[in-house]
């Protein structure tokens, strides 16, 4: 059984592009290859940034390159748990990030508290809540030298409760809530702001298939109640952009959600 959300309404915004919304500025987007990711890198990257855009498919990146060649693009290919490819974000970015959106992410298969392994648990703790950490460790001694920056983090209607995925995954972003909420706090009297985005059901390339007949009994129920929409990749980015972006110069360890208003209900 996998979270059947195919029927639902995919609704596409009719966005419009910002000239020059992120001129002169130097970010780096995970997750750059698909999905939210992708979404958010076009419009970064439509409206003046340099992006630094990061992935572990060669194949989507090498999609994304040859959409944008001449030069505002700059590829990294790498698995973001191994240090090695936070080190090699920085070396493209000449060591300055201005903008860091943390938007790559993986599922748990629902795995419940009594059926987690420990592959699933270390793997889904290391990409969406480790990795971010690290990315942000690294990015933050150029944020600090300007007294300038901007952070958000991809979290998730699972960082406000546990009945949308598996005990991992839960956890991991409800992690990833608090910690940016720890980066606003420290950082707030020093030009630095970090938020959440927390999507609701977007329809992307995430891989969700019930790993478990027991979470998908408990969860199956919840789920069919809970998402009314299933929203589209650009009206993620839309979110996550305007938190990068000046226009919101005064917000600052706020969670966002995108989700047509699943998590006020
Ligand atoms: N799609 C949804 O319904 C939904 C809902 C809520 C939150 N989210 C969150 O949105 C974010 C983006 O997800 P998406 O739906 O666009 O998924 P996606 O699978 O379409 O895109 C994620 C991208 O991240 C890359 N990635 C994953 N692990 C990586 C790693 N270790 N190193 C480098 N790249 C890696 C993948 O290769 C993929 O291209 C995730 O953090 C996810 O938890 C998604």
């Amino acid at each position: 059984m996998t979270a059947n959300l195919e029927a639902l309404e995919v609704t596409t915004p009719a966005w419009k592009v910002i000239p020059d919304r992120f001129a002169g500025h130097t970010a780096v987007v995970t997750g750059a290859g698909s999905g939210i990711g992708l979404a958010t890198t076009r419009r970064m990257l439509d409206e003046g940034a340099t992006v630094i855009a990061v992935d572990m498919h060669e194949d989507r990146i090498a999609a994304v390159m040859q959409e944008y060649s001449d030069g505002s693009c700059v590829p990294v290919v790498g698995d973001l748990v191994e240090s090695v490819t936070i080190d090699r974000i920085m070396q493209a970015a000449h060591g300055e990030v201005d903008l860091l959106a943390n938007v790559a992410g993986i599922m748990d298969g629902f795995l419940p508290p009594g059926e987690v392994d420990d592959g699933t648990w270390d793997r889904v703790l290391a990409v969406n809540l480790t990795a971010p950490m690290r990315l942000v460790r690294a990015a933050l001694p150029s944020m600090l030298a300007k007294r300038s920056g901007a952070i958000v983090n991809v979290s998730s209607e699972s960082g406000f409760r546990a009945s949308v995925a598996g005990a991992a995954y839960t956890a991991s972003k409800h992690g990833l809530n608090g910690y940016t909420k720890s980066i606003a706090t420290f950082y707030q009297g020093q030009g630095i702001r970090a938020n959440v985005v927390a999507p609701g059901a977007v329809r992307t390339n995430i891989d969700a298939p019930f790993k478990s007949q027991f979470a998908a009994g408990v969860l199956g129920p919840w789920l069919k109640v809970g998402v009314f929409k299933q929203a589209s990749a650009d009206e993620a980015a839309s979110a996550i952009t305007y938190l990068l972006s000046a226009e919101a110069s005064n917000i600052n360890g706020a969670i966002l959600p995108c989700d047509a208003g699943w998590s006020a209900c």
